[in-house]
């Protein structure tokens, strides 16, 4: 049975999650704060993303403000909110949006923009711009999965999904307010029709749910079994100087956490450095402290890093080689979460 759109639309309504980047009941949402909030929150959780949207628009309260900002510091206010590329892309976007006078209102040119993909693109088509459009996100797939016992795993499902989900359209009432209705989607998905116990006596949708009728809400979407995740080791070195200030080097603007600043350190590699081994690719030659080992999980492996600190040696004249980066302060540096980690090690043990 096709879901019915008013009945999703009556409980968001009355539901609705009042969130920062969402505008109030009748008033017009600025693509601006759709966008920025749409590419925060790929990847990352609406509670994580709460704080960073707020200090972005504090910082940048237009487009053409973040647009002519550097991107050190949009990538210094990013710093902790992870996958790093989306920040570049999004400083990228700012300038051409800014460039050809305001964001385009179609998918098809949504599309066109640096960090825009499907989801994206639709989400802002139909939240900002009122298109019928239906964006297709974790939760959304769920929902889908659910309300057609799709049972194949994902990813595999993937597809068959977005076509299922793109049918939740053909109801002119979703189609009467593609903003609300692809908003209302997500809360769904966010509140009632949960990962692990969905609560489907208060889903607007139970009746026309295939997979609660046949007692399998709970199992889906099914999902392949993972690879397990490899494991990489690090050894990076925090050496302080005489005015506060930290070694740090800045990485490649490609690849891995591209362009955020760092501690010096070892390659990440499959095998664990013994000390010997780590402290060859110390920055200079002194009495380093072991002070921890951090683990910080990425998409693709699990990180362990051992943290070694060090004050400048006073005997130090001959100035650390550029490879390892130069002394600044590690408040306006550009630290990834996997750094800030490092560095809050050396912060609860303090030399004594
Ligand atoms: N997840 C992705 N986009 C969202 C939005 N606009 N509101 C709530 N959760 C979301």
């Amino acid at each position: 049975m096709t879901p019915d759109a008013s009945a999703l639309l009556r409980w968001y309504d009355h539901h609705r999650r009042i969130l920062p980047w969402r505008s109030l009941p009748g008033h017009r949402p600025d693509p601006y704060a759709v966008w920025l909030s749409e590419i925060m929150l790929q990847q990352t959780t609406v509670k994580a993303v709460i704080a960073y949207y707020e200090r972005f628009l504090t910082h940048y309260p237009t487009v053409q403000d973040l647009a002519a900002a550097p991107l050190e510091d949009v990538l210094h206010l990013w710093a902790g909110l992870g996958y790093y590329a989306r920040a570049r892309n999004l400083h990228a976007c700012a300038k051409r949006v800014s460039e050809r006078g305001g964001f385009p209102d179609t998918v098809a040119e949504l599309l066109t923009l640096p960090g825009i993909g499907a989801y994206t693109a639709r989400a802002i088509a139909a939240i900002a711009f009122g298109r019928p459009v239906v964006p297709v996100d974790g939760n959304v797939e769920r929902v889908t999965a659910r309300l057609n016992a799709i049972e194949d795993p994902l990813p595999t499902s993937r597809p068959l999904l977005a076509k299922q989900a793109a049918l939740l359209n053909d109801d002119p009432v979703a189609q009467n307010r593609p903003s609300d209705f692809a908003q209302a989607l997500f809360d769904l998905g966010a509140t009632i029709c949960t990962p692990r116990s969905p609560a489907c006596l208060t889903c607007p949708w139970q009746t026309s749910c295939i997979a609660h009728a046949r007692g399998i809400a709970a199992q889906l979407p099914a999902k392949q079994p993972r690879q397990a995740r490899p494991i990489r080791y690090g050894a990076h070195f925090l050496l302080h100087d005489n005015d506060g200030q930290i070694l740090l080097r800045t990485r490649p603007p490609t690849g891995l956490l591209g362009s955020m600043d760092e501690l010096p350190g070892t390659d990440w590699r499959s095998t664990p450095w013994t000390d010997e081994e780590a402290l060859i690719h110390a920055p200079c030659l002194t009495h380093w402290m072991r002070r921890g080992e951090i683990r910080h999980v990425f998409t693709h492996f699990t990180l362990y890093l051992t943290v070694y600190e060090a004050c400048l040696p006073q005997s130090h004249n001959a100035g650390i080689d550029s490879s390892f980066g130069t002394f600044r302060s590690a408040k306006r540096a550009a630290l990834p979460g996997v750094m800030k980690k490092c560095l809050a090690l050396t912060r609860q043990t303090p030399e004594t």
